[in-house]
């Protein structure tokens, strides 16, 4: 434990400021699960300074917006929610209002919250969580509307962490990125790859086994470059290796990088590491590709997918697809949708191309308008639906072992999700909840499937 004294000062400060009064956090996510990680930990340096978490900025002293730059969109709905407080900030002027995570690092935002949301009171860009307790000390002397940022600082292992959930966690193993992949903004707001030591996550994730934890999610821009002091394989295979009922998955790998050792990893420990791959293919034209930077061709990548599928025939695979990159012609397109019927995926995000300011990707000829994007992206969607049943209906008849997450929003049914995290509806009973039953899969539909408890 190293968490400077600056910290534990600045901690103090702000419970000595609020006394015996109690006091609240609203921490509110937007994007991935690397910022639902980094929330967990602005609870856990709130709590420090003694706030209790809450679900709603209504309840709360101190709301966290943890933002999201992937996309126009996602900035978009941050702006908009932080438009909606302004009124609640003039009925409570002792409310603070802090803005953190990826759209903080980009300078353009950070002056633009300034003049057009002066009610802000700071914002703190992702690679400085440590510095939040001395942002809100700052705060609650009366400093308002400035900006604590540092860039790529070392990992600070020391950073207490809250997670709403027991039985599932997601476990950060590196942080930013060093792809520059021509449309992405991550490694301008993440910075450069920086990975944690084995022993510091085995550590975590041995903790996280003993208080409960059922299933870990490793987390990483791109977890087959990790490199603390062993590459991500043998982490696996580290990992699998530990006593203890849970299971791992992890995210996001890079298609151009899936060495054969992590394959042999998986093969070996079936029952702890989901089946189930993240490979984001972003676009099926080698053209587009090598404009995206992506360094893989249709070609290879597929050659990737019938090595994980002859290693692992029951694999689960998911990906991501970009529709209208700039240049992006209907020929491009087809072969992404050609990609698409060939890998058959259970699951695929799909993204309209957002130019991300700064990115070699937003300054290309030819960006595509607006009503190509969406007619494509209608195409695709059709598509992907027709594919997403087909791979479903794989699982009818076959029982997979689930954890049970909670209660279902359908009827009186419980819910888990399968390697592809899609949710499943099952009858069971309040105790099974943070526990693995087995389901048969009776009905399956396109993005979620019914079944019976049979354990
Ligand atoms: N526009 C659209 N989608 C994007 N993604 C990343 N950057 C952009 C962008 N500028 C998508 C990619 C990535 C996922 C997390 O978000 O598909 O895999
Ligand atoms: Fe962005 Fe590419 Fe890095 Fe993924 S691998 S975070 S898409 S730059």
């Amino acid at each position: 434990m190293s968490y400077s004294p600056a910290y534990h000062s600045a901690c103090r400060e702000v419970r000595e400021h609020f006394g015996d009064r109690p006091h609240a956090v609203c921490v509110l996510t937007f994007g991935c699960q690397q910022n639902e990680a980094d929330s967990e930990k602005l609870r856990g340096i709130a709590a420090d300074m003694g706030y209790r978490p809450v679900d709603t900025p209504e309840e709360a002293d101190l709301v966290i917006f943890n933002t999201c730059a992937i996309r126009e969109h996602a900035e978009q709905k941050v702006l908009s929610y932080l438009g909606g407080l302004k009124k609640q900030k003039q009925q409570n002027p002792d409310l603070l209002i802090g803005v953190a995570g990826c759209m903080t690092a980009q300078e353009h935002r950070v002056g633009q919250l300034k003049t057009s949301y002066p009610y802000v009171s700071f914002t703190l860009d992702p690679a400085s969580l440590p510095d939040l307790p001395r942002a809100v000390a700052e705060a609650l002397r009366g400093k308002r509307n400035f900006h604590l940022g540092e860039e790529c600082p070392p990992i600070d292992e020391s950073l207490p962490t809250l997670r709403r959930e027991k039985h599932r966690a997601w476990v950060s193993i590196m942080y930013g990125c060093n792809n520059f992949c021509s449309y992405c903004i991550v490694p301008y707001v993440r910075g450069r790859e920086r990975s944690r030591m084995s022993s510091d996550i085995i550590g975590e994730v041995e903790a996280l086994v003993a208080d409960g934890c059922r299933e870990i999610t490793l987390l990483g821009q791109n977890v087959n470059s990790y490199r603390g002091d062993c590459d991500f394989a043998t982490l696996l295979r580290r990992i699998a290796y530990l006593p203890g009922d849970f299971t791992v998955r992890f995210m996001t790998s890079h298609p151009k990088d899936v060495p054969d050792d992590l394959i042999r990893v998986m093969t070996a420990y079936p029952d702890r590491i989901v089946p189930h791959f993240h490979l984001p293919l972003q676009s099926g034209s080698d053209e587009i590709l090598r404009r995206m930077n992506r360094r893989y061709t249709a070609a290879s990548y597929l050659e990737t997918v019938e090595k994980l599928r002859a290693a692992i025939p029951h694999i689960a695979l998911t990906t991501d697809i970009i529709v209208g990159f700039p240049g992006e012609t209907e020929e491009d397109f087809e072969a992404t949708l050609t990609m698409l019927k060939t890998v058959g995926f259970e699951m695929a995000y799909t993204f309209l191309y957002s130019p991300r300011q700064g990115t070699p990707a937003a300054r290309m000829e030819g960006q595509i308008d607006s009503a190509t994007r969406a007619d494509r992206m209608a195409r695709l969607l059709a598509l992907q639906d027709e594919i997403c049943l087909q791979q479903a209906q794989k699982y009818v008849g076959k029982t997979l072992r689930i954890l049970v997450d909670g209660r279902s929003r359908i009827g009186a049914r419980y819910t888990g999700r399968t390697p592809a995290n899609k949710p499943v509806h099952f009858l069971a009973n309040e105790s099974r909840i943070g526990t693995y039953v087995n389901v048969r899969i009776d009905r399956a539909e396109a993005y979620a499937f019914y079944g019976t408890w049979c354990d």
